[in-house]
């Protein structure tokens, strides 16, 4: 017997009335104004007609406040799997439209259950966060609920990579879910991300501040590090979260996609050779390196505007899923501080826990010299950068390109460190410091008592330079693996990770290491 057509009529319009968050003139007002609405975020997300959304008809259960007549939409949150370039991917997005995207309890349970299912089926999460935070009439229950929230995020850690775009308000503590989360993209005009706004500072501290100062895209990408991409709009979210996406696994227990070329190539590439400046003290451009490192110049820079004495970021070569790790020598000449360890200390552990190969490149003169960096904790932090690559267990190879210079070469993943390649460019200087430092410590008399101290001091830097720093010395004791042409740079790397690819590397059974934080 055909299903009786009242009830199809009935799911129908059930549907719909969710669908359009129980008011389509409010949505209609929304998408007049350029913006998406939750649904809009996750149909553009994914392939079309692909999204099967979880808990539609889930309703509240709340009677405080007048709340017991209150019909809320899938409960302020659309919950649900979808096809992103041909793979499974988790996705949660509020619905400012609905109870401005608050959570409550049921919500709460719907995102958590969208978390336990990605555990579940080993499938990457993208949340979409467009909320007022705790919803207010659900008290006690609004917080519980962003404590489940939370614990699912460190739960999730490690086993399947999470992403936050953060398109809309996001306050208090509901900006602690997508800080527990992997990458934060936020978009430009539209966000927002504070602890404590303007309003409650001023009252709690007498300073004066603005929105902009303090939780816009801006602040957070460049002054303090929240955020690692800016995005124009949701639609420019969207398409870095997929861009990052393509870089990374879908769990910790396979691989990165990585699409090996079936012959490595092993041209040369000339531009390297003009790289290095005569003067050693003038600063080169590494992205320069990197982009004729990488296969199509096609290098997803992650935390770009922030801590820009390193770069680091994703890139295929020859096909392989890589990480790099870069000295920027034309920012601060490239030394590193305590935000550029911290930023590399998070990118090294990131790629380590998803197997993602990492290259480093390397010209770093030192520790950033400065009274607010020995008071602000440089020990502690530039640790960091040690921990994380010693640590690290995936193959990691290392390109020393100019200056290695003391405990900033060890912490640019040295052979000491677990490097399981390191190769030198013959213009390679690898010391416990500069030559002219060194040369002022060590030939202090010879220098004093020299007919012509300037020429003698001048022949010593040269000779230090030559000689005791050379890469040779270091190839000599076995601390580099080949001084290589510059031109070969990419043909050596791409051979490098072939044939580190299978490394495995076991350690001592432990709880987990105490990263200095
Ligand atoms: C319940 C909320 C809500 C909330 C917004 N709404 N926030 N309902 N709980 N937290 C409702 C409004 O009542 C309104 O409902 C609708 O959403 C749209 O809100 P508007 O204020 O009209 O929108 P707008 O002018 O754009 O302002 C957006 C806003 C503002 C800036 C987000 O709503 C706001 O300040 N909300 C409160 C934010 C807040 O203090 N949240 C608690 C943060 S602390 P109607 O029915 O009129 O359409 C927190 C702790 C988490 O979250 C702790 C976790 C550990």
């Amino acid at each position: 017997m055909p299903i009786d057509p009242k009830l199809l009529k009935d799911l129908e319009k059930r549907r719909n009335e969710i669908m359009a968050s129980g008011d389509a003139a409010k949505v209609a007002k929304r998408r007049g104004k350029g913006l998406m609405t939750a649904r809009d975020r996750v149909d553009a997300l994914f392939a079309p007609g692909s999204f099967q959304e979880f808990g539609m008809f889930a309703e509240h259960q709340c009677t405080n406040f007048g709340m017991a007549d209150k019909k809320l939409p899938a409960d302020g949150v659309v919950t649900g799997v979808g096809i992103m370039d041909g793979r499974p991917v988790a996705s949660f997005s509020q619905d400012f439209l609905v109870a401005g995207g608050s959570l409550g309890r049921v919500h709460s349970q719907k995102i958590c259950d969208l978390m336990d299912y990605a555990q579940r089926a080993g499938v990457p999460i993208i949340a979409f966060n467009d909320s007022g935070g705790a919803r207010i009439q659900e008290a006690v229950l609004s917080l519980s609920g962003y404590g489940q929230v939370f614990f699912r995020n460190v739960l999730l850690s490690g086993v399947v990579p999470q992403i936050a775009i953060i398109c809309g308000p996001c306050a208090g503590g509901a900006a602690y879910s997508p800080a527990l989360m992997d990458f934060l993209i936020m978009t430009k005009s539209t966000a927002n991300m504070f602890i404590c706004g303007p309003e409650v500072i001023k009252a709690a501290t007498g300073q004066v501040t603005t929105m902009e100062e303090i939780g816009s895209a801006a602040a957070h990408a460049s002054v303090n590090g929240n955020v690692h991409f800016v995005a124009n709009d949701d639609m420019h979210a969207i398409e870095i979260a997929r861009k990052l996406v393509s870089f990374l696994p879908s769990n910790n227990l396979v691989d990165p996609p990585h699409a090996p070329t079936p012959e490595i190539d092993l041209s040369e590439v000339p531009a390297f050779e003009k790289i290095i400046p005569d003067d050693s003290k003038k600063p080169f451009d590494m992205l320069e390196v990197i982009h004729a490192l990488v296969d199509n110049a096609d290098f997803l820079q992650v935390h770009q505007e922030w801590a820009k004495s390193i770069i680091v970021g994703f890139a295929r070569i020859q096909g392989l899923v890589t990480g790099i790790v870069a000295n920027q020598p034309m920012v601060r000449s490239g030394t590193l501080d305590i935000d550029s360890s911290d930023k590399a200390a998070r990118f090294i552990r990131f790629c380590n826990l998803y197997n993602i190969p990492i290259v480093t490149l390397v010209d770093v003169p030192g520790f950033m010299p400065g009274v607010a960096q020995e008071r602000g904790g440089i020990i502690r932090h530039g640790a960091k950068m040690l921990f994380a690559y010693a640590a690290a267990t995936v193959p990691k190879i290392t390109v020393i390109l100019r200056k290695a210079y003391g405990g900033a070469y060890l912490a640019m993943c040295s052979r000491d460190l677990g490097a399981d390649l390191v190769f030198a460019w013959p213009t390679a200087e690898i010391a416990v410091m500069g030559a002219e430092g060194a040369v002022k410590i060590v030939f202090r008399r010879e220098i004093k008592e020299a007919e012509n101290p300037k020429k003698t001091e001048a022949e010593l830097v040269k000779k230090y330079r030559t000689e005791f720093a050379s890469p040779y010395q270091a190839a000599a004791n076995a601390q580099v693996t080949d001084v290589i042409r510059p031109s070969r740079t990419r043909a050596v790397v791409a051979m490098a990770l072939r044939n580190t690819l299978s490394k495995r590397e076991t350690r001592p059974p432990k709880k987990h290491g105490n990263i200095p934080l």
